[in-house]
């Protein structure tokens, strides 16, 4: 017998059975858990090893690819970082990001929503940014974008005093804090709406760009003969208590790929009319120079619990 640990809890001595063939496996990894004080964990992890044990039934699963599985979740871990969240960018592209999403906002999934997933690059404490500032803050490649953007609540009225962060990559391809070309928090900023509901600011025009492969989920996605590109977007997070904090991203209506996201964040309403200006027409300021861009787009926020996401990164 095998030495009781001093961590053992109560239920240490209690059966749930001896495994007498394959049939019986799951009943009995269900009954050593159906004592678990916490309902929803109880029945959270009762789903968990049905459709876990369904799944390794239905594919025959061999040790091998047991093997390959376990290494790769392992892997998953040790390729995340500071500055990267790998277990993030894996979710995103087996369409679980998004799934939960949907089942989350939008009247929990029978209509479209004006949420889209996070993403494993946004940055807390962005630097705060007055509406008209720009978030470039180094030499960023692309064509002027001027965005001009309201939150509204479900009713149309405006909301005032949301925190708003704002990211993009560069039109290099790369986030800041993937880049040593770019300042730190370049391309970010966090800005709050006015008593109208507005917020607006100067960027350069979003690029697609590819997810970072260099790890388990890039390996997936060459064994799929998946291409690893997003379409071109910017991400938004409004935050004000009182309202249901609101992530999403609106993507550029050009972008040859809006129908091949890599991690599936495309939805209809959230294509914005991003409008090229030309030589003809007078520029927003002296400096800007032709072609340039404008994007006008609206955000609902709805009523609820304001709660901050868990950083993906430092
Ligand atoms: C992003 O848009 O920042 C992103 C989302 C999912 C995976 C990788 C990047
Ligand atoms: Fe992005």
């Amino acid at each position: 017998m095998p030495e009781k640990s001093a961590a053992a809890g109560q239920g240490d001595t209690v059966p749930h059975g001896i495994i007498e063939n394959l049939d019986g496996v799951t009943d009995v990894v269900l009954s050593a858990m159906n004592r678990t004080p916490s309902p929803r964990l109880r029945e959270v992890m009762a789903a968990f090893v049905r459709h876990l044990h369904a799944f390794a039934r239905e594919v025959r699963l061999t040790q091998d690819e047991y093997d390959l599985a376990i290494d790769f979740l392992n892997r998953i871990g040790r390729t995340t970082t500071d500055a990267h969240n790998e277990g993030i960018l894996f979710a995103d592209a087996v369409g679980l990001s998004t799934l939960v999403v949907l089942m989350n906002n939008g009247g929990k999934g029978p209509t479209e929503t004006a949420a889209a997933l996070l993403g494993p690059f946004w940055r807390d404490n962005s630097p705060v940014t007055p509406n008209g500032g720009s978030i470039l803050r180094s030499p960023t490649p692309g064509p002027e974008l001027f965005a001009k953007c309201r939150i509204t609540d479900i009713e149309g009225r405006p909301i005032q005093g949301v925190e708003v962060d704002v990211w993009q990559a560069s039109p290099a391809g790369f986030y800041e804090n993937q880049d040593p070309e770019q300042a730190d928090m370049n391309l970010r900023g966090r800005f709050h709406t006015n008593e109208d509901g507005w917020f607006w600011f100067r960027s350069v025009k979003p690029a697609g760009y590819p997810v970072p492969t260099h790890g388990p989920t890039g390996e997936l996605l060459r064994a799929q003969d998946r291409h690893p590109y997003r379409p071109a977007h910017l991400h938004f997070l409004g935050f004000k208590p009182g309202y249901k904090t609101l992530i999403t991203q609106v993507f550029v209506d050009d972008d040859e790929r809006l129908e091949s996201d890599v991690v599936f964040g495309v939805t209809k309403d959230l294509i914005g009319n991003y409008l090229r200006h030309d030589a003809d027409e007078t520029p927003p300021a002296p400096d800007v120079k032709a072609p340039w861009y404008t994007l006008e787009y609206s955000f609902e926020m709805q009523a609820g619990e304001a709660k901050r996401p868990i950083p993906p990164i430092k």
